[in-house]
């Protein structure tokens, strides 16, 4: 007689296990919820800007700081690009600026812009840039990921109007943007 409420509690023991199992498995997916990430930005042919964009994500957006040398003074066009293939000279297999949401190209604070459109760099007269600011477009997960695009600079500056790349000019520097810790 005993075998008809050892079967039923065995039954419940084990998918009160699988519950718990579940649960843990949510708990993991939140944690692998990417909040840095880096680009270690490296020259093209003939070029020699170099240095590393971060990406940390924050209440009001991903803030994006960006230390660069090598650059002609002045500003520079400063984009993610679509694809995260730097295995060309010029920079032209990282494609065209990343666009998941089908926008004109545009300046950062535009609520229409190309998610990957960061605007210009600005480098001093030694040609370094120091930027940080906070973006309110590109993010580290979901449809605007900008995880595993590209960074490109370029020799001239972005001016905002000319679709779809600003007529930034030739690409001086790319960088593949992956998972920082
Ligand atoms: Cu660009
Ligand atoms: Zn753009």
């Amino acid at each position: 007689m005993k075998k008809y409420i050892v079967a039923p509690m065995l039954a419940f023991v084990l998918f009160g296990t699988q519950c718990v199992l579940a649960q843990k498995g949510n708990m993991s997916h939140e944690k692998s919820m990417v909040k840095r990430a880096i680009a270690v930005v490296t020259p093209t042919k003939g070029n020699s800007v170099r240095g590393t964009v971060s990406f940390e994500a924050g209440d009001k957006g991903l803030r994006v700081i960006a230390n660069l040398t090598g650059l002609t003074p002045g500003h520079h066009g400063f984009h993610v690009h679509e694809f995260g293939d730097i295995s060309s000279e010029d920079g032209s297999s990282a494609g065209g600026h990343f666009n998941p949401t089908g926008m004109p190209h545009s300046m950062p604070m535009s609520d229409k812009r190309h998610a990957g459109d960061m605007g210009n760099i600005d480098a001093d007269a030694e040609g370094n840039v120091h930027l940080d600011y906070i973006d309110p477009v590109m993010k580290l997960n979901g449809p605007n990921s900008i995880i595993g695009h590209a960074v490109i600079i370029h020799s001239k500056e972005d001016d905002f109007k000319t679709q779809p790349t600003g007529n930034a000019g030739p690409r001086v520097a790319q960088g593949v943007i992956g998972i920082a810790k």
